[in-house]
């Protein structure tokens, strides 16, 4: 049945690629055009998102986007830093984002975290489009500002337009070799089976109208039944992050893809230890810009709906582990929602073995990208837990006989001073990157060279 247009949520699009691509430009790009539309006060910082309603959208992309031809309410984007795993957006076993953009440097092509983020995508079922970022850079580019792809290249000259071609069909023919059907986004008929290209520079703003039609076309058709959600009922969301903060003391950032939470709300949160139970005592957004100098950093709101990013201040909240759910109880049983919690949890229990090494992740999503890609290597799991390398770390890795086993393989995680010393007095090896496939390699280079 058709949904009130009103109750239909933003949906969530994860920006996400290798270091440096250009992620965070893009964002910057569409918040500064949004500015020079005259649209800067509907755009709204979130914690660790930007909100960019349909209207922003529709005035950016021209003609390319008709508002009246959409009724979401416009697009919630989560930029990815480039050392934070793109895994810890998960929700409910699956992806956390209703679609992606990948994001990937013309020049550069296809680096480690690109392929790392295809296999999370692949693996999610997530619909994304590539954006083939930095097109101005192409030697003898001549810059369009803000204008569509199609009216740039055909401004350029000859040359120009050829060495970008080779770059982008280079492109093209990674996503193929990675098992994608992938061509230039005006020549996709079918966005379900095939991945849009979308060249695109965050520097000139060339390509961004076409790579917000293209996102809004996505989410509109394929994603609509998803968005018809209760956004009265109580609360649910993914934390991204947990982070001390002054006057609060561990707080959660959130992205909350279901329902509402407010105020005083009683919560469960997946913790080390297990569920935690607590109570939102503050829900805060970072301030406007304008509003920045002059006073508190946050501003303190009541209640926020899905689809947002919010920080969460709470009781007990040490524990908290990235990437784990938040629940609100409202109306309901406590048990159930602690059951539906400790589910979700158990979903990503790694499998264990008697002999093999330590794992430290940084967030849940990490840690089940590690299981994966340890168990495909062959490499046996002695323990995997998510948090910084502790002392206690070392000891349970300093039991093993064999020296293979001896090791801590840590993804994006910092190791805690006193863990670092215990580390050479039991001659523990450790291994820290955050790139998993380098971790994994980096191993299976030290086992190959203890065994010459
Ligand atoms: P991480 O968050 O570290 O993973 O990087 P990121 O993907 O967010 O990249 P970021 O946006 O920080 O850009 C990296 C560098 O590339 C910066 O120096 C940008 O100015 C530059 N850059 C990004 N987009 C473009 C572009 O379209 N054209 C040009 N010429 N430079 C760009
Ligand atoms: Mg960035």
């Amino acid at each position: 049945a058709d949904a009130d247009p009103g109750s239909l949520r933003t949906p969530i699009v994860a920006v996400l690629g290798h270091v440096d691509h250009g992620k965070t430009s893009l964002l910057d790009k569409i918040r500064g055009s949004a500015v020079s539309e005259g649209e800067a006060g509907a755009i709204t910082q979130h914690i660790g998102a930007t909100a960019v309603p349909l209207d922003t959208v529709s005035s950016m992309a021209g003609d390319l986007v008709m508002a009246d031809d959409f009724d979401l309410p416009g697009l919630l984007f989560i930029d990815t830093p480039g050392h934070h795993s793109f895994s810890t957006l998960r929700a409910r076993g699956g992806a956390l984002a209703d679609i992606a953009v990948l994001v990937v440097d013309v020049n550069d092509g296809f680096q480690p975290q690109t392929e790392e983020a295809l296999d999370i995508l692949q693996r999610t079922g997530t619909p994304f489009v590539v954006a083939a970022n930095k097109i101005d850079t192409t030697p003898g580019w001549n810059p369009q500002p803000d204008a569509p792809v199609q009216e740039t290249y055909d401004s350029q000259s000859d040359r120009a337009r050829q060495m970008l071609d080779e770059n982008l069909y280079e492109i093209i023919g990674q996503l193929s070799d990675a098992g994608f059907s992938a061509d230039l986004y005006w020549r996709v008929q079918n966005f379900q089976g095939n991945i849009g290209v979308v060249p695109v520079s965050a520097m000139t703003g060339e390509g961004i109208p076409d790579l917000l039609a293209v996102l809004m076309g996505l989410s509109q058709r394929y994603m609509k039944t998803e968005m018809e959600i209760d956004l009265g009922g109580p609360g649910k969301g993914t934390v991204l992050e947990v982070k001390d903060e002054k006057g609060f003391g561990a707080t959660l950032d959130v992205v909350l893809y279901d329902g509402t939470v407010t105020e005083g709300d009683r919560i469960v949160v997946g913790g080390v230890e297990g569920p935690i139970v607590t109570e939102v005592r503050a829900l805060l957004r970072p301030r406007a810009l304008s509003e920045i100098r002059t006073e508190a950093e946050f501003e303190r709101l009541d209640s926020v709906q899905a689809a947002s990013g919010v920080k969460l201040a709470a009781p007990d909240l040490d524990d908290a582990m990235a990437g784990a759910p938040v629940r609100v109880v409202r109306g309901r049983h406590l048990e159930d929602v602690i059951g539906e919690v400790e589910a979700e949890l158990s979903e990503i229990e790694v499998d264990t073995q008697e002999q093999g090494v330590v794992v430290k992740a940084d967030t849940l999503g990490s840690l089940e990208a590690m299981a994966n890609a340890l168990r495909e290597a062959e490499i046996p799991i002695l323990r995997a837990e998510v948090g910084d390398v502790a002392p206690r770390d070392v000891a349970v890795a300093s039991t093993a006989t064999e020296a293979e086993n001896r090791v801590i393989l840590g993804f994006n995680v910092d190791v805690l001073s006193d863990a670092e010393r215990e580390l050479d007095r039991q001659d523990v090896r450790l291994f820290n990157h955050d790139v998993i496939y380098q971790l994994v390699e980096d191993y299976e280079e030290f086992v190959e060279e203890r065994q010459r």
